[in-house]
């Protein structure tokens, strides 16, 4: 009975029946996630594990990170981006082909992976851009591997929300806004993985904090990559202002992504 004293009406064996075949489902599919998730796990742990044999081959530059920083910078990457995006799953050379357009990207993102030590010590960026599923993060994952692997980079991955999630935490500890500043312009690379939110325009609050961060790294003449879900360079411009784009596409490389996304592919192939 509900507070107006009305009797909540019998359901009819129709609805009843509804009920059970859609908790069945749910379940089914609850399984197949804990399956995949489960999966992803060992993986993960796999990749944790050969973290040990690690060794960055080079040092070229006479000021970059010690082996042991490079080797902090790693363990760092590979929790950052997680087993989805873990070392073996997102080399280039496992990018599957399946529209024209990609041919080019993976041309060029073949081409950066081979000289990313000029293009990082000459403070150009990295934007990919496109719809969402296409493997933008994909790709900017495969190239950091390399930065730090092959190149002795430094490199931080960042969820863009969780950058500015990380700010507000900082405010609510009492923490300095500088520190925040300070941690994320030291890596010779900063990847921010989309921060334009996805239902909603960036705050003028988000705006600010990512027009602070750029542009202490653009005038550190440090290297910044952006992937965005943004259909063209004007809307990307127009969601993250233009100070904020004009420092982050300067000199920078831009990649779009415009073909199916990879999600939708597989589940019409399942
Ligand atoms: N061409 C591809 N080949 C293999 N896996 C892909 C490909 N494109 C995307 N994926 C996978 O699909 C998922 C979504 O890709 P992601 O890079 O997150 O897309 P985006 O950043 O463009 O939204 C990831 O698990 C990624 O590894
Ligand atoms: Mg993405």
């Amino acid at each position: 009975m509900d507070k107006n004293n009305q009797v909540a009406p019998i359901a009819t064996s129709q609805e009843e029946a509804t009920r059970t075949d859609l908790a069945g489902r749910l379940s089914q599919e609850q399984h197949r996630q804990d399956v995949a998730d489960l999966a992803l796990a060992k993986e993960f742990e796999e990749v944790t594990s050969r973290l040990k044999d690690f060794s960055p081959p080079k040092l070229p530059q006479p000021n970059g990170p010690t082996k042991s920083e490079l080797t902090q910078a790693m363990r760092l990457l590979i929790s950052d981006l997680g087993a989805r995006y873990s070392q073996n799953r997102v080399s280039l050379e496992n990018f599957e082909r399946y529209h024209p357009a990609q041919a080019k990207v993976l041309s060029e993102a073949c081409q950066l992976a081979k000289h990313l030590t000029e293009f990082v010590l000459a403070g150009r960026g990295l934007i990919l851009h496109g719809s969402v599923g296409t493997g933008k993060d994909q790709i900017m994952a495969a190239l950091l591997y390399r930065a730090v692997s092959e190149h002795s980079l430094s490199v931080r991955w960042v969820n863009g929300l969780d950058l500015f999630g990380a700010v507000r935490d900082g405010m609510d500890d009492g923490r300095k806004e500088i520190d925040f500043f300070r941690t994320w312009s030291a890596p010779a690379i900063l990847a921010i993985s989309d921060p334009i939110p996805p239902l909603r325009d960036p705050s003028a609050w988000n705006i600010e904090i990512l027009y602070r961060l750029i542009d202490r790294r653009y005038r550190n003449n440090k290297s910044t990559w952006m992937t965005l879900n943004a259909a063209s360079v004007e809307e990307a411009d127009e969601k993250l202002s233009a100070p904020v784009f004009d420092r982050l596409k300067e000199d920078a490389v831009i990649l779009r992504c415009f073909w199916p996304s990879y999600r939708e592919r597989q589940k019409k192939r399942a």
